[in-house]
């Protein structure tokens, strides 16, 4: 049906960019990935997240929400975006005592239902407005649609999605020129022939954000890094697929039906954030858990671990090293503590 709607748009308007493509296989009312079926971010979905490996992680924010609160005072709200299962925001409210109001801003109906039943006193709200408050998001901007460009000739192409003998292609286009503009500046070294994600709309989304952000704090997690550190994935792009928890067929194979996700240029969300005029801290997951106490708790947990191992509490012991398991995953340096992390604060 997608698949459809996308050989329908392209043969009544000509190919279309990368962005356009994303929005429709990710986001169409009727049949995009995340806007229709089950919840894509659970164990039973194509991807698994930190918030829903441990609750430790919503738990370890809540400290530095926490915080901020104590910096900036009353009034004090927390905005999930792309709340998902609710898995990162209902550990975040029970570790606050008493918890403050909390909003949500989600685009897909399966995680909104999830959302109603796991944080019933979250309001769902449908865009940003001025607040003062933490807004989180957790693997949100690696799913914006975002414009594709190669370098040819030391000049920027635009790569639009147009109709093949079988399926869907990428062809060459000339760049609009926003495009290029982004490109410029924030690519970082690209070799010939290399290609980039232009994340105009990821980058307009942290503006839009900082500019409703009275006071506090705007706190994204996703995976990338920044520019000069992607340059050795630059021959390929960074744009892939997910399905059952592995990489998935090419991201013009089944529009629809799998996520389409790329690794975030934190050049740019840096540099966006701090033209916006907030101070900024840029680190990995695992340095931002250990910042917030998740490593302590680790060994608290450890200690409690120990006792009941002593006085034969094995079914406790058990849940409390699968508790623990969890959280050391969370901090994996090679795995989700490698996810980079964008304090912004004003
Ligand atoms: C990869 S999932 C992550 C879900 C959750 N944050 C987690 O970590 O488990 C991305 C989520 O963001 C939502 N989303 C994407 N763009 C959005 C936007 N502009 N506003 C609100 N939600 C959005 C999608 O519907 C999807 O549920």
């Amino acid at each position: 049906m997608i698949f459809d709607q996308i050989i329908d748009e392209i043969r009544r308007d000509g190919p279309i960019g990368f962005d356009r493509f994303m929005e429709i296989a990710l986001y169409a009312p009727d049949g995009g990935y995340f806007t229709t079926g089950s919840l894509r971010s659970d164990r039973g979905g194509d991807f698994l997240t930190s918030p829903e490996v441990s609750p430790l992680f919503g738990d370890t924010i809540a400290r530095f929400v926490a915080a901020e609160q104590g910096r900036i005072g009353e009034p004090f709200s927390v905005i999930e975006v792309g709340g998902g299962s609710g898995s990162l925001l209902r550990p975040l409210l029970d570790g606050l005592d008493p918890a403050p109001p909390a909003l949500v801003i989600e685009r897909s109906a399966a995680a909104r239902a999830s959302l109603g039943s796991t944080v019933p006193e979250a309001e769902v709200i449908a865009e940003l407005s001025r607040m003062r408050g933490v807004i989180v998001a957790n693997e949100l901007l690696d799913n914006m649609p975002a414009v594709l460009v190669v370098k040819r000739s030391d000049q920027w192409m635009e790569r639009h999605v147009s109709v093949a003998d079988s399926g869907l292609e990428l062809v060459d286009a000339e760049p609009r020129t926003e495009v290029v503009e982004w490109a410029d500046r924030y690519a970082g070294p690209v070799p010939e022939g290399g290609q980039v994600e232009v994340q105009l709309q990821a980058t307009d989304w942290i503006r839009g954000a900082l500019a409703q952000l009275d006071a506090g704090a705007l706190l994204l997690f996703d995976y990338g890094d920044l520019a000069e550190n992607l340059v050795s994935r630059r021959a390929e792009g960074t744009v892939r697929t997910y399905r059952s928890h592995h990489l998935g067929p090419d991201p013009l194979a089944e529009p629809g039906a799998t996520d389409i996700t790329m690794d975030v240029n934190f050049s740019a969300a840096v540099a966006e954030a701090e033209n916006s005029g907030a101070k900024v801290e840029f680190m990995r997951q695992v340095d931002f858990l250990e910042q917030w106490g998740l490593q302590d708790h680790v060994g608290a947990l450890r200690h409690e671990e120990l006792a009941a191992a002593r006085d034969g509490r094995t079914m406790e012991r058990l849940m409390l090293r699968s508790r623990i398991t969890d959280a050391e995953t969370l901090m994996h340096p090679r795995g989700l503590g490698d996810f980079r992390v964008l304090v912004c604060r004003r």
